[in-house]
């Protein structure tokens, strides 16, 4: 019987399916193969790409590139090595995988790609609406446009005719501020807020859009709606519009690009043909909120026939040399609706419409009544004890939406703005609001979701479930601290301690690799990472732990990718980052030059007390080791060795200075050991002893973790590294405070930035910092994929090549299940502990490999599903004493079974007391 060949599905480029845009350098190719059976293997594979105009099918029968039959089992990462592709240009390409002893394989179905655009191509000039002063009363004051600054949304148009057959149509269009183009009354594609947030100083996102379709013969309007954004509009906690961080006004630039059948073209770009006017976003602004007054809206503006008497001229302005570039990132879009579950009347009249889950985005309110009835939107987190919106934590950000109804049916919703919320509360609605009314439409960078984590344990389904809308909500183009509060910001310290959780929870490839430009713009002239990117006019850099991101996520995106273009990319200011480092710190002790210093931001009950050369002097070892990776990778083995040698010096510095000869760890706190014992800083005779004390100062803190934003990411994986996953189940498990189910057990629906944001004793902490969607302390998530499921990479396995699958049995859960899309296919992970045996299924894609270590007190006696025996028994690290059973598999489902750990879990559960009294 043969076998059908490897088929490859989901090809990708750059990380984006068929991306219209993208920049030759960023070409990155990668596919999943799908095979039935075991131990399916690529041996081989062979790309090509063929050039085709727009609107013509590509012809593979003389290719611009051919790779050849290559002998590789790659299949991510593969770059363009053909001659230099045209700018804008369309390209389709497919792919065949060779496997061993097989026959000819078939073709893949083809994918494409459009590269990005010459920046010499561009005609067009920026333009904007000229102010004017309109009055306008707002229906409710919530907040006072005239001193907010604010100005009414420019509605921009532009008719032109089109003779002759079209055969393709793409129109390349961004906005300093935000866009929503139009096209003959049509929405063009569904991004919101787009073209998103970069330096606009120093690089411009553009997006390009097939509109074929929308396009008619003879009379046609291009139109575009404006905001401020993030270029003109509030941002960041020092509630200044951005006018003091980028521009004061928007502007669009735009370039719609015809092919006619004939192969002629027609270009219609952002010019002084524009007219420009006003419509009913009166005010918009994305921490403050909208206001609409719906009889104003110029209806049929955006067609043809439309009698625009009355509009003004667009103002014009010369493009700079500021580069446009292809934007390399998903979008954002509303990815989801969420029906109120409960509409609360309150004593004032008002009504509170509760959608059950901490979101980001809007409320769309349909409302049928008189015209001129005022309407007023606020949005809050959570309820005050008497049951109103408590919005104090939002500081200056208002999140308001008001309109002023035309009468009649009507739809009411923001466009141009966002905010974070569980509750609105709806006044001035005619008639009673129904549930039925209203809806949340939830709206963040589209990202596809990669992972899954199941339990029969409601708190931990509960705890995976907030982990993963706290990173929904704070991705939005830039991966931001909080979404309602006037802060909003890229902070580097959140995100590489959430990074790799970020990662299995959702394809954020695209989305990193977008936001590492972000970072290397606000390198500051000393070499220094910043502490925020975009960092809006700040110069703080070099905080520990924070400026460290500069590193970690490049490397974290090739270990989960198996892709080096970031690391390529931004290796200079890796490099220039490492230097700054040296310089300041000549006795390799990270003392000097902390910036802003956050150390462990946020540890429990105001208690910070690691100290912060220690903290410094860890991440500063960890980069060390990294950039010798790194180095490696990308073929600089003298950088390589040179950062070994640094990482070497750095170590004895660390251990002289903190470690002491019975492996304690200088301030004893939790954070401290876990630093030194995952970033392989205590001596390795003394990693045991250092990782007892660890589990000591838990026990003394009551089975409490004390850990802020940086030790939290690494210390369930350093306890069950160490032989105490039953400790990790127990701080898992705690609810008292600190920890993670204390929020769940107060109604959390998202991960809060305070382990105390609210408590039974004081309430509300400090509205001053205390948002209830901050990802950071979500970060456990790495260790419930890593650890619990067992889905890890191996040493050498970047980009999913070869994993090590060792699930870690613990506490009172009896079994658990889930999985990883990898970026070669999926990885799935189930395992049981019932009456002493333990079962694991694994199922791995074809071209991955694993070596699955399933964890028995007597490891001999584990089989897999057809009787084999286990190719090895080896010392289970995540418990004292015990063994795994190692089986080496391909691909294919396998299931493991033998006795369990322990004879029942709850005996595993006992075991902790007894490891904490040898501690
Ligand atoms: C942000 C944090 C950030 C911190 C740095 C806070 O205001 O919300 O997420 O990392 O500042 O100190």
């Amino acid at each position: 019987m043969t076998v059908p060949p490897l088929t490859p599905a989901g090809l990708r480029c750059a990380y984006l399916v068929n991306p219209l845009g993208v920049a030759p350098e960023r070409i990155a190719l990668s596919w999943e193969l799908q095979g039935e059976g075991r131990d399916r293997r690529q041996s081989g594979y062979q790309v090509q790409v063929a050039a085709a105009a727009a609107g013509t099918a590509p012809s593979f029968a003389s290719p611009v590139w051919d790779s050849g039959r290559v002998d590789s089992a790659d299949c991510t990462g593969i770059g363009y090595d053909g001659p230099p592709l045209a700018a804008g240009g369309r390209c389709a390409w497919r792919v065949r995988a060779f496997e061993a002893d097989q026959a000819e394989p078939a073709w893949s179905e083809p994918a494409w790609f459009e590269t990005e655009l010459d920046p010499a191509g561009w005609q067009g000039a920026w333009i904007g609406r000229a102010r004017v002063r309109e009055s306008f009363t707002p229906p409710t004051g919530a907040f006072d446009p005239m001193r907010h600054a604010l100005h009414p949304a420019p509605y921009l148009r532009r008719p032109f005719s089109v003779d002759g057959p079209v055969a393709a149509a793409r129109l390349h269009i961004t906005a300093l501020g935000l866009y929503e183009a139009r096209l003959n009354g049509q929405r063009i594609g569904d991004a919101v807020l787009a073209p998103g947030w970069t330096d606009y100083a120093r690089r411009i996102p553009y997006q390009t859009y097939d509109v074929t379709a929308l396009l008619q013969p003879g009379d046609n309007v291009l139109a575009a709606v404006l905001g401020d954004g993030w270029y003109a509009g509030f941002v960041g906690f020092d509630a200044k519009r951005a006018g003091a961080h980028y521009g004061q006004a928007p502007e669009l630039l735009a370039q719609l690009v015809i092919t006619r059948a004939d192969g002629s073209t027609q270009v219609v770009v952002t010019d002084g043909q524009w007219q420009a006017s006003s419509g009913a976003i009166r005010r918009a602004d994305l921490l403050m909120g909208e206001q609409h007054d719906l009889a104003r809206e110029p209806h049929g503006w955006d067609r043809a026939g439309f009698d625009a008497a009355g509009w003004a001229r667009v103002r014009c302005r010369d493009r700079d040399a500021t580069p446009l570039v292809a934007d390399p990132g998903p979008p954002v879009r509303v990815t989801q609706e969420i029906a109120a579950r409960e509409i609360i009347s309150r004593p004032d009249g008002t009504a509170i419409a509760d959608f059950g889950q901490n979101l980001t985005g809007w409320v769309r309110i349909a409302v049928n009544g008189p015209a001129g009835a005022g309407i007023r939107v606020r949005h809050a987190e959570v309820l005050n004890p008497d049951g109103s919106l408590y919005t104090e934590n939002l500081r200056t950000a208002r999140q308001v939406d008001e309109y002023v109804t035309a009468g009649g049916a009507e739809v009411l919703e923001p466009r141009l703005t966002i905010h974070g919320f569980r509750y609105a509360e709806i006044s001035g609605y005619p008639g009673g609001l129904r549930a039925a009314d209203v809806v949340a439409r939830v709206a963040h960078s589209d990202i596809e979701s990669a992972g899954s984590f199941e339990s029969p344990v409601g708190w931990l389904n509960q705890l995976y479930a907030n982990i993963d809308w706290g990173q929904r909500g704070n991705f939005i183009s830039v991966p931001t601290d909080c979404p309602q509060r006037d802060e909003r910001l890229g902070w580097l310290g959140d995100a590489q301690i959430f990074v790799r959780t970020a990662c299995y929870n959702r394809d954020v490839a695209a989305f990193f690799a977008k936001w590492m430009d972000d970072v290397t713009d606000a390198q500051l002239p000393s070499g220094a990472f910043p502490d925020i990117a975009p960092r809006l006019h700040l110069d703080w850099g070099g905080a520990p732990a924070w400026a460290d991101a500069g590193i970690i996520v490049p490397w974290t995106l090739h270990q989960m990718y198996g892709d080096t273009t970031s690391v390529r990319r931004h290796y200079g200011a890796m490099t220039a980052y490492m230097d700054f480092l040296a310089r300041a710190n000549p006795d390799y002790l990270r003392a000097h030059e902390l910036g802003h210093s956050y150390n462990d931001w946020l540890a429990p009950g105001g208690d910070d007390k690691t100290p912060h050369e220690l903290l410094a002097t860890a991440y500063w070892a960890h980069d060390a080791a990294l950039m010798a990776e790194i180095a490696d990778v990308i073929g600089r083995p003298e950088d390589a060795a040179g950062y070994r040698e640094l990482r070497a010096r750095i170590g004895s510095a660390f251990a002289d200075a903190f470690v002491t000869a019975g492996g304690e760890v200088t301030s004893g706190t939790q954070t401290a050991y876990v630093l030194g014992l995952h970033m392989g800083l205590i001596p390795g005779d003394l990693r045991a002893a250092a990782a007892r004390h660890l589990v000591a100062a838990i026990e003394a803190a009551g089975w409490r973790l004390s850990t802020g934003f940086v030790g939290v990411g690494y210390l369930l994986p350093v306890l069950s590294a160490a032989g105490y996953t039953d400790v990790a189940y127990r701080l898992l498990a705690q609810d008292a405070l600190p920890s993670w189910r204390y929020m769940i057990d107060n109604g959390a629906t998202t991960i809060w930035e305070r382990w105390d944001g609210w408590s039974g004793e004081n309430g509300f902490q400090s509205p001053q910092m205390n948002s209830f969607n901050h990802y950071s302390l979500g970060s456990v998530g790495e260790w419930l994929y890593r650890f619990v499921l067992g889905i890890d990479l191996a040493p050498d396995g970047a980009g999913f090549r070869r994993l090590v699958m060792r699930p870690h049995p613990g506490g009172q859960l009896r079994q658990a299940s889930g999985g990883y899309r990898s970026v070669r296919g999926p990885v799935t992970s189930q395992w049981q502990h019932d009456g002493g045996s333990f079962t694991y299924r694994v199922t791995l894609p074809p071209n991955v490999t694993a070596s699955v270590r399933v964890p028995s007190r007597d490891a001999a006696a584990v089989r897999d599903g057809q009787g084999r025996e286990p190719d090895s028994i080896a010392a289970y690290p995540g418990a004292p004493g015990a063994q795994e059973a190692v089986f080496e598999i391909g691909s294919g489902s396998h299931e493991f079974t033998g006795p369990a750990l322990a004879a029942d879990p709850a005996a595993a559960g006992a075991q902790t007391t007894e490891v904490a009294g040898n501690a």
